[in-house]
């Protein structure tokens, strides 16, 4: 284990089994009609993303984009673009992909962002969730994991950029941001 991870929360394993169900659920509501396109945020939700549409039996896309809203350990209101979509999403259905929600103001704004690019249907998957956390009345609508209010990271999730590449979602030692 890393040595500034507290403690594992959530092991590989679980997130692989999680992944199935949510792959299976997503096939299961989207079979009867258009295929969604994923669009995943960068870069938290990359490993999340690579895992999920392995078990997503649907024509599907993925699109990625790039926002910013988060410095250190606190998450701010206003959101800058740094990367758009390389597709249009218009008349399409969307399926948007996060490693967490927070406060929720990053998944308000962007759910508000693919309607008014055209967007016909906008859901979203998140592998974890902070309820405890939330600012903003905004829920997805496949939840991999409720979690604490604690600052984890690990697949995919960062501390200032870091961590990313743990195969697990582990909580940060408090000494390493205190
Ligand atoms: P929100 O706009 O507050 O919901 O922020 C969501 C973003 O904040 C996520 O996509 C993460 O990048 C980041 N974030 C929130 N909580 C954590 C955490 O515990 N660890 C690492 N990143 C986090
Ligand atoms: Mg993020």
């Amino acid at each position: 284990m890393n040595k500034n991870v507290a403690r594992i929360l959530i092991s590989e394993e679980e997130i692989v089994k999680k992944s199935i169900e949510l792959g299976k659920q997503i096939t299961e509501d989207y079979k009867n009609g258009k295929a969604p396109i994923l669009v995943a945020l960068l870069k938290g939700s990359v490993p999340f993303l690579a895992e999920l549409i392995k078990h997503i039996d649907l024509d599907i896309e993925f699109d990625f984009m790039d926002v910013s809203s988060y410095e250190g350990t606190e998450s701010i209101g206003d959101i800058k673009i740094n990367k758009d979509l390389d597709r249009s999403v218009r008349n399409e259905k969307v399926l948007l992909v996060e490693d967490i929600i927070d406060t929720g103001r990053t998944l308000k704004t962007v759910t508000k962002l693919m309607k008014d690019k055209g967007a016909v249907d906008v859901k979203v998957v998140t592998l974890l969730d902070k309820p405890e956390r939330r600012e903003v009345d905004i829920e997805a609508d496949y939840v991999g994991f409720v979690i604490p209010n604690e600052f984890v990271i690990g697949y995919g999730l960062d501390f200032n950029q870091k961590y990313r590449n743990l195969p697990y979602v582990g909580v940060l030692k408090e000494e390493c941001y205190k």
